[in-house]
């Protein structure tokens, strides 16, 4: 089990996911995960079913923790990062997992010394399936953050990328369960209409999602070449394949991830 002492500022949907991933995964017990909430009983409520660390102030993490994850709404880091930058030890790591504000934030508020990133998992870190893209500028080096890499890696998949595109990252994992939540419960309605009962639809759909993405992940390839070998030639597939291009999926899928980055 990893020693590293984590702290949490905000444990709502996605701080909650993330604490819940962490000890799910047995890399971290709840003994080592310190945590600050709001002002709603939300978090007492998650330390009694998760057993972590409850604490009354953002200062209090920071005194228990040696890596900080900020998970409160973006509005509210500001306040956060002023509350906390007197406290903050040069060995101590910050991670955001805000959408925003962007590193030049942290760098103007908490300085140049102090070691920064921007991470951005998504909800199925809960399920320890999650994806979190990555971001830092120099004076951090990526061996420096080998603590943050093994936690996201303890909920999932980690990728680097450049701070500007996080907002496609964003959409791309952060937003996409949402659209294949859709897709997933387009698919049961149509399995629903042809009698089959839903919490069997919900149950073969989502698995077969799952399945499907894991074979693509685990393939590296392009995925076209994983959906020509279930298509047989004057088969079912292709016949469902070119229903789909008729009703536009592809391009509605394009312009949601843009759709998306743009609202950002
Ligand atoms: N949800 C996602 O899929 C997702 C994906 C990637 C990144 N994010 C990022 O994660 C952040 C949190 O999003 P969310 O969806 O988890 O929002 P959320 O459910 O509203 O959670 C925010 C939490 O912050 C707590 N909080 C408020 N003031 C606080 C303070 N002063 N100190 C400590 N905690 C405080 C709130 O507590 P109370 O409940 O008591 O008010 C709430 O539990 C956002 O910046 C978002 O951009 C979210």
């Amino acid at each position: 089990m990893n020693k590293t002492k984590i702290g949490v500022i905000g444990a709502g949907k996605m701080g909650g996911a993330i604490i819940k991933g962490l000890i799910d995964s047995t890399v971290y017990s709840a003994q080592q995960i310190t945590v600050s909430g709001g002002k709603s009983e939300r978090t007492a409520q998650l330390a009694k079913v998760l057993g972590f660390q409850l604490v009354h102030s953002a200062a209090e993490v920071v005194a228990a923790s040696q890596v900080i994850l900020i998970a409160v709404v973006p509005k509210l880091v500001p306040t956060i990062l002023k509350e906390i930058s007197p406290l903050l030890s040069e060995d101590q790591i910050v991670v955001s997992v805000a959408g925003n504000p962007p590193l030049a934030t942290f760098r103007e508020i908490l300085g140049k010394d102090k070691k920064i990133v921007r991470a951005l998992p998504n909800t199925p870190v809960a399920v320890l399936a999650g994806m979190t893209s990555i971001c830092f500028e120099a004076p951090v080096q990526e061996a420096e953050l080998a603590e943050v890499f093994q936690l996201f890696q303890a909920i999932g998949k980690t990728e680097v990328i450049s701070e500007d595109l996080m907002n496609t990252a964003s959409a791309l994992a952060g937003s996409s369960p949402a659209f294949v939540d859709v897709f997933i419960e387009a698919m049961a309605d149509a399995a629903v209409f042809k009698g089959m009962p839903r919490d069997a639809a919900y149950r073969l759909a989502s698995q077969a999602v799952m399945g499907s993405a894991k074979l693509a992940y685990a393939s590296n390839q392009n995925p076209a070449i994983l959906k020509d070998e279930v298509c047989v030639p004057g088969g079912t597939t292709i016949a469902g394949i070119r229903s789909l291009e008729k009703n536009g999926m592809r391009s509605a899928v394009i312009e949601a991830i843009i759709a998306t980055v743009e609202n950002h």
